[in-house]
C-alpha cells in the first residue's frame, strides 16, 4: 500500500521494501514459538482491551500483529471482525494458516507508515512496532494515521521496550519508552489510563521490560 508516504521523501517507500524483506526473512526462517517476543498467552494485552469495556461488535485492530495469538483469542471471546495489519505478508500468513478457514478477520498487509484506514477503530493495539520506528518522520506518519483510524473517545493500547528493556530487538534498533516519552510523542490528545511494567521471557529464557500504556483519544474540537 503506497499513499502519503512518498508524499515528504521518495525513501519511505525503499526503506518500507527493507523492513518488509527482513520481516519477511524472518517469519520465513522461524516459527512463531522461536521469535524472541512470542508469548503463547498475551494476558496482558487482552486484561487492558476487557477493560477497555468494548461491545463484541467493535471494530479492534492489532497493528504489527505478526504471528501472534491475539487475534485468536479475541475470536475465542467472541470479536465478531478483527484487523490485523502487519507489514509482513509471511507473519500475518503464519497466523491466518492456524485459525478456521472461515474466521473473520480483516488482515491488512501494510506497513504502518503507509496504512489509509477505511473504517475507524474503537481500539488500536499495538504491541512491539511503535519502538522499532526510531526516524521521527516515520512516527509522524504512524500519528497521523492513528489520528485518522482511531475512533474519537477510542482506546490506544501501547506495549513498548521500556527504558531498561532491550536497545535492539530482532537486530534492529528500538526506541525505548516510559510514559512521559511517549505521552509526548502522541500530543495531549491521548490521555493516559493507565501503565504497567511487564518482564516478557524470551523463548530462550532472557527477560525483557516492556512498558503497556492504555490512552483515550479525545481530538480537540473541529478535528474529529
Ligand atoms: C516484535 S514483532 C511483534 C509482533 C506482535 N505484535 C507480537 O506481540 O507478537 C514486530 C512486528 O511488527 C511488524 N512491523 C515492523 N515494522 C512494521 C511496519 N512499519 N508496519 C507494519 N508492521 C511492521 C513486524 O513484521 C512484526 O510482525
Amino acid at each position: 500500500m503506497y499513499g502519503f508516504a512518498g508524499w515528504l521523501s521518495g525513501e519511505s517507500d525503499v526503506e518500507d521494501d527493507r523492513r518488509k524483506e527482513h520481516w519477511d526473512r524472518v517469519y520465513r526462517e522461524k516459527e512463531p514459538t522461536q521469535t524472541s517476543w512470542y508469548q503463547s498467552d498475551p494476558a496482558l494485552s487482552l486484561a487492558l482491551i476487557e477493560r477497555a469495556a468494548l461491545d463484541l461488535n467493535a471494530r479492534i485492530i492489532d497493528v504489527g500483529g505478526g504471528a501472534s495469538v491475539l487475534v485468536d483469542r479475541l475470536l475465542q471471546r467472541g470479536f465478531q471482525q478483527p484487523s490485523v495489519l502487519d507489514i509482513s505478508a509471511q507473519g500475518l500468513e503464519k497466523a491466518r494458516a492456524r485459525l478456521p478457514v472461515n474466521a473473520a478477520v480483516d488482515w491488512i498487509v501494510s506497513s504502518i507508515t503507509e496504512f489509509r484506514p477505511t473504517v475507524r477503530y474503537a481500539l488500536w493495539h499495538d504491541r512491539a512496532l511503535f519502538h522499532f520506528l526510531t526516524d521521527p518522520l516515520d512516527r509522524t506518519r504512524y500519528l497521523a494515521v492513528l489520528r485518522e483510524g482511531l475512533a474519537p473517545q477510542g482506546q490506544l493500547i501501547v506495549a513498548a521496550f521500556a527504558p531498561d528493556g532491550p536497545s535492539r530487538c530482532s537486530g534492529l534498533e528500538v526506541v525505548r519508552y516510559d510514559a512521559e516519552k511517549l505521552g509526548r510523542e502522541l500530543g495531549a490528545e491521548f490521555q493516559l489510563l493507565e501503565e504497567i511494567t511487564e518482564t516478557h521471557i524470551t523463548p530462550s529464557g532472557l527477560e525483557q521490560r516492556f512498558g503497556y500504556f492504555r490512552y483515550i483519544y479525545q481530538p480537540a474540537k473541529g478535528l474529529e
